[in-house]
């Protein structure tokens, strides 16, 4: 995509320092675009955010970025659906059209319907630019200027950013739907290994969604990332799935299990990180479900690591694990109150578990109240 570098230079060339400073401000906007779009996790939140960087790095009244559903069509938020229609074709024109894409004044192009869709007005000067990747469209990018001439609106020294933007633009957004199509599939997976799971072992299947639940919660206190989050969900409704490769007699067993039982059922953290590690877009939740009965005073199992070396994931499933089998009961011992359960928590905190974490926990209840 060079096709605007001509139109580029000359006012590179031409302009003087203010010109020169103009273009530093603008490849800086650019720069910081970029690190932008990478920090952003989903598609709807970069089409926001991008478009209210772009509005203002361009100094236009107007931008929208519109993409391209899997159906290969666009999806406008219209009660009639023929104004999406009308938008859609010219879209598909501009996209394929051979000839550098320019700004123009509207009636060239926008009928009524399109631009009441677009909430363009009649002497608004707009720019209608593909995102594309490689050959395939990914998007449109619309950008208007109210009342102004094409050169009032966008000045020759836009023409290369605009093209750099729409080329970064469309850059992203196939990354992110990749990713969106990975992450689909790999939630596809651990629903059907939960689901697994809990065929097998229905208290097994409960009890891990209400760690899931009360996982997130404190993920949200520590502020966590929306992908750590989404994993230590994961890892939440993960953390026992090494169980399903445990004998029933060993598993259903209504007591205390002997020795070497207990060496069975130790092994299943081991196997259910073995299990994930293979799966594709799983991989990071595996350390996670390795080290969920690990204690920060290297007690636990199964590599007795202490404090800061057990993930922080998997910290948070011990606590959370152990209140809620604390509160469940077993078939072999009865369930024990909240209070009594907050206050084993308490009285292993340092010991079994991090203190910050059974802190954490603890608010969430006092939050409740
Ligand atoms: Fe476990």
């Amino acid at each position: 995509m060079t096709h605007y570098i001509e139109n580029y230079s000359y006012p590179y060339k031409t302009r003087g320092s203010g010109a020169v400073t103009r273009t530093t401000e603008k490849l800086t906007g650019l720069s910081r675009l970029s690190h932008f779009l990478v920090g952003i996790e989903t598609i709807d939140t970069l089409i926001e955010r991008s478009a209210v960087y772009i509005r203002d790095m361009l100094h236009v009244d107007y931008c929208r970025i519109f993409i391209l559903a899997p159906d290969g069509h666009y999806q406008f938020k219209s009660k009639r659906p023929e104004s999406g229609e009308a938008v859609e074709k010219i879209f598909q024109l501009v996209s394929n059209s051979t000839d550098p894409q320019r700004p123009s004044s509207l009636e060239q192009i926008l009928d009524s319907k399109a631009r009441e869709l677009l909430g363009l007005k009649i002497r608004d000067c707009h720019w209608i630019i593909p995102l594309r990747v490689e050959q395939s469209q990914v998007g449109t990018l619309v950008l208007a200027k109210a009342n102004s001439t094409e050169i009032d609106a966008f000045p020759l020294d836009t023409y290369y950013l605009v093209d750099l933007i729409a080329d970064q633009l469309g850059n992203a957004v196939h990354r992110k739907q990749l990713n969106e199509q990975l992450e689909n599939s790999s939630i596809e997976i651990v629903l059907a290994l939960s689901k697994t799971l809990e065929t097998r072992d229905p208290y097994s299947g409960a009890h891990s969604k209400r760690l899931a639940s009360f996982s997130e919660q404190i993920a949200r206190h520590f502020k966590m990332s929306a992908s750590e989050t989404r994993e230590l969900c994961w890892a939440a409704l993960l953390h026992d799935i090494g169980k399903i490769g445990i004998e029933d007699s060993i598993l259903h067993k209504p007591g205390p299990l002997t020795a070497r039982e207990w060496e069975v059922m130790k092994s299943h953290s081991e196997v259910g990180a073995h299990i994930v590690k293979g799966l594709s877009g799983l991989e990071n939740i595996a350390s996670i479900i390795l080290s969920h009965h690990e204690r920060v005073d290297g007690k636990g199992y199964p590599h007795a690591l202490r404090g800061d070396q057990i993930p922080m994931g998997a910290k948070i499933i011990a606590v959370v694990d152990s209140y809620s089998a604390m509160t469940e009961g077993r078939v072999y011992k009865a369930a024990r109150t909240h209070e009594e359960a907050i206050s084993e928590l308490k009285k292993n905190a340092g010991l079994m578990y991090d203190p910050e974490i059974v802190e954490a926990f603890i608010s969430l209840f006092e939050e409740a109240s």
